[in-house]
Parts: C-alpha cells; sequence; structure tokens
C-alpha cells in the first residue's frame, strides 16, 4: 500500500499515531498538575522500563498536557556528557524568555536575576540579560558552586514565578539513569524540599528499569515518589495500537494479519510500529492480509536486526560480547551473574568489572541482588542469531 500515507512510526521519541495503553499515568499527571496550581505539589513521577517501551513518547505526552496549560518547562536528557547544574540552567533560558513580558512582578524579575546567576555558576563567559536592567535585583545567589543549594533556589525562585502567572513549572528529565548518582540525590532533595513547600514545581523523570533502584540508593525517601512501570501493552491494547491508525487512514486489519502481527511483536510497542510499517507497505489493499503480515514481520525483523539491536551489539567489545553470550538464553527474563561467569569459565569477581560495564551501557541491569537481564526485549533471541 501507499508507503506516504502509511501511519506507523518506529523510531526513538517518535509520537505514535494512536498512544494507546497509558491513559493512567496521563490522569495522574493531570492531577497533579491541577493539584500543584491549587498550591498542593505532587512528588515526582518516575517512568522505568525497558528500551523501546514507549518513556520518552510518554514524557513527551507528559510535556504537551503541561504545555496545553501553559506551564513552564524544561525538558533535559541524561547521558549527554552536560553536567546537570548546565541542563538545568540552558534548559530555564527558553521558558523564562517566552514569560518575560513588561507586566511581569517582582517575583519574575527576582527570577530572571536567580537563573542568571545560575547560568553564570558553570559558564564565566556567557551571560543573560533577558532585556532589561537586572541590577537592581537582590544578587540572585544562586552561584554559591554547592548543587543542592544553586539547584533548589533557582528551582524555588523559577517555579514561584511561573506560581505568580498561575501556572507551575514541569522539570522532564529523560535517560535519567544516566545523571549521576549525587545528581540524582541532589534532584531528590530539592524534590523532597519542593513538596514540602509546595512550590508550584513538578519533577518527571524516564529512564531503564535500574532508575528506582539507583533513585532508593541516592535517597530513603524516594520510596514516595510516583513510580510508574511502563510496560508492554496488553493484548487488547496491541490490537488497538495496530488498528486505530489504519482506521483513520481508512484501512483494516483482517483478524489473522492482526493477530500475527501482535504475537511476532511480544506486544513491544516499537516492535508494533516496525512490523506494522512493514506489513502496510507489503499488503496490497485492504483488509490487511495474512500473507502481508508474514512478509511484513519477516522484514521488520531484518531491520530491527540491522538497526535496535545491531546498534547496541556493535558498541559492545569481544568480552562484553562474550558475557552478553553466556547469558543466553534466559537473559531476557533474568539469570544469576554466578551461572554467567561459571559459564564463562570465570569467577563472579573477575566478571565484575565485565558487568559494570555492561550496567553502564544500558544494555543490562540487576532487577535483584546477583541477577543480571537485557534492557532490550528480544535481545536474547537477536544475539542466538549472531555469528560474531
Ligand atoms: N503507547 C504506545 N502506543 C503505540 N506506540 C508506542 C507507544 N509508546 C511508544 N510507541 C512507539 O514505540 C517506539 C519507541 O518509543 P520510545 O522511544 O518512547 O521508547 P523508549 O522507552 O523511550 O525507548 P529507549 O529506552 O530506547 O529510549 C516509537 O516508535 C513509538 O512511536
Ligand atoms: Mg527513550
Amino acid at each position: 500500500m501507499d508507503r506516504v500515507t502509511n501511519p506507523y512510526v518506529p523510531g526513538a521519541g517518535r509520537k505514535p499515531s494512536a498512544l494507546v495503553g497509558r491513559d493512567s499515568t496521563l490522569k495522574s499527571w493531570d492531577v497533579a498538575l491541577r493539584r500543584a496550581e491549587r498550591g498542593t505539589t505532587d512528588q515526582p513521577f518516575v517512568l522505568y522500563g525497558l528500551r523501546g517501551v514507549g518513556k520518552t513518547v510518554l514524557l513527551t505526552q507528559l510535556r504537551h498536557d503541561a504545555d496545553k496549560r501553559d506551564w513552564m518547562i524544561v525538558q533535559i536528557e541524561g547521558g549527554t556528557g552536560r553536567s546537570l547544574r548546565e541542563l538545568v540552567g540552558e534548559g530555564l533560558y527558553e521558558p523564562l524568555s517566552e514569560l518575560n513580558k513588561p507586566s511581569r512582578g517582582r517575583r519574575f524579575l527576582k527570577a530572571l536575576a536567580t537563573a542568571t546567576s545560575f547560568k553564570a555558576s558553570y559558564d564565566s563567559a556567557g551571560t543573560w540579560t533577558f532585556g532589561l536592567d537586572l541590577s537592581g535585583e537582590a544578587s540572585g545567589g544562586a552561584d554559591s558552586g554547592v548543587l543542592e543549594t544553586d539547584l533548589k533556589k533557582v528551582i524555588r525562585d523559577v517555579s514561584l514565578a511561573a506560581g505568580d502567572a498561575g501556572v507551575g513549572l514541569a522539570l522532564l528529565i529523560d535517560e535519567a539513569q544516566d545523571l549521576s548518582p549525587s545528581e540524582l540525590t541532589t534532584l531528590a532533595v530539592v524534590s523532597q524540599a519542593a513538596a514540602q513547600d509546595n512550590w508550584p514545581v513538578l519533577f518527571a523523570l524516564a529512564g531503564l528499569p535500574s532508575l528506582p533502584q539507583t533513585l532508593a540508593e541516592a535517597k530513603s525517601y524516594t520510596e514516595r515518589f510516583h513510580f510508574e512501570h511502563v510496560e508492554r501493552l496488553t493484548p487488547d491494547e496491541a490490537r488497538q495500537a495496530i488498528t486505530l491508525p489504519a482506521e483513520a487512514e481508512g484501512v483494516e486489519w483482517s483478524d489473522d494479519a492482526l493477530g500475527y502481527v501482535v504475537k511476532a511483536s511480544g506486544r513491544y510497542p516499537y516492535f508494533i510500529q516496525q512490523f506494522g510499517q512493514e506489513t502496510w507497505n507489503a499488503a496490497d489493499g485492504s483488509p490487511i492480509a495474512l500473507p502481508a503480515a508474514e512478509l511484513g514481520v519477516a522484514i521488520g525483523q531484518q531491520q530491527l536486526d540491522n538497526g535496535f539491536f545491531r546498534a547496541r551489539w556493535d558498541r559492545t567489545t569481544t568480552t562484553e560480547k562474550r558475557y552478553l553470550r553466556a547469558m543466553c538464553p534466559h537473559g531476557d527474563s533474568g539469570v544469576g551473574s554466578g551461572a554467567v561467569a561459571a559459564k564463562m569459565g570465570k569467577s563472579i569477581n573477575a566478571t565484575g568489572p565485565i558487568r559494570a560495564k555492561l550496567i553502564h551501557k544500558g544494555l543490562i541491569y540487576a532487577p535483584d541482588h546477583g541477577v543480571v537481564t537485557f534492557t532490550v526485549p528480544g535481545m536474547a533471541d537477536f544475539i542466538e542469531r549472531q555469528l560474531d
């Protein structure tokens, strides 16, 4: 069928034509936004799950929902090599500029001065003026060099200024597992202070399944955070993720074609989009029939092997590949690190550094003490298909 109208969108962070199965998170977020506008600040949202399950897309939807309510938004991403201080600082510039209207009051000018001092704390060469003379403002003071002190101050002043405008500040952080432990600790402390004093700010963090544990190690009160496990779709949701985008184009799926793609995808959103796309391209017309689905899944699998999986496999060294192979065939559900070491003919101590490297690269995580699992669904099958 016509590739131009193909409604499926495999790819990191690409907004699906139908975002299914995430209503309860979106509802909770909507409640949190409204509560914050009325003066009650809820705990941070933590969206965690496997690669390709839809965390970024969901985080982006939270952003849009906050945006629709005219909130100030800062969206950043861990793992880019920049510090949390710099990421937040640079992320603040645009929303502050947008709120910068002549009618703004003292609180807003104070927020600008604070943000400007925060900028100075990591960038001595650059400065912000926002086209205003801020010299009369109290110094700003978010430049002590202590991240916790400075971040607290800037988040407080900016969110209170947003509150004056009847909205709030939303701070969204993707790939949060890649922030340093001390940065995560600082975020936990700042968000705790925000909830205690009801600053109108909401935090949403997205990351790999290791994120809740990393946060718990950072600070004990993170237990009260609003954890959302972003999971693969239920059978009904998976069918909707396939049929709704087609319906919008006036195209139907036959039951057996639909069942075939749902089963092959394991109900993982990324795979649904990939197989949906290839099946559409292979189909002769509506309703989409089983042979098109079979061909689509075969081509889609090849695309995943060459892209989604390959990109991760190619980032590993020979020794790391050996470790990953030793995790098969049980790596998708979890396997003891002792068993992996034994399979490699090494001691658990000798394999510790390899395991740590793979966790750092985001390929595996430890769901429990002494257990390792792939962060990418279907990785075990992929590895068993590889010769190198
Ligand atoms: N709820 C959903 N319904 C349908 N498709 C979805 C849904 N969520 C995500 N997708 C699709 O799945 C793919 C992956 O989404 P996304 O990039 O958000 O995953 P992720 O969890 O952030 O992955 P990673 O850990 O690799 O960053 C995209 O093609 C997106 O369109
Ligand atoms: Mg993502």
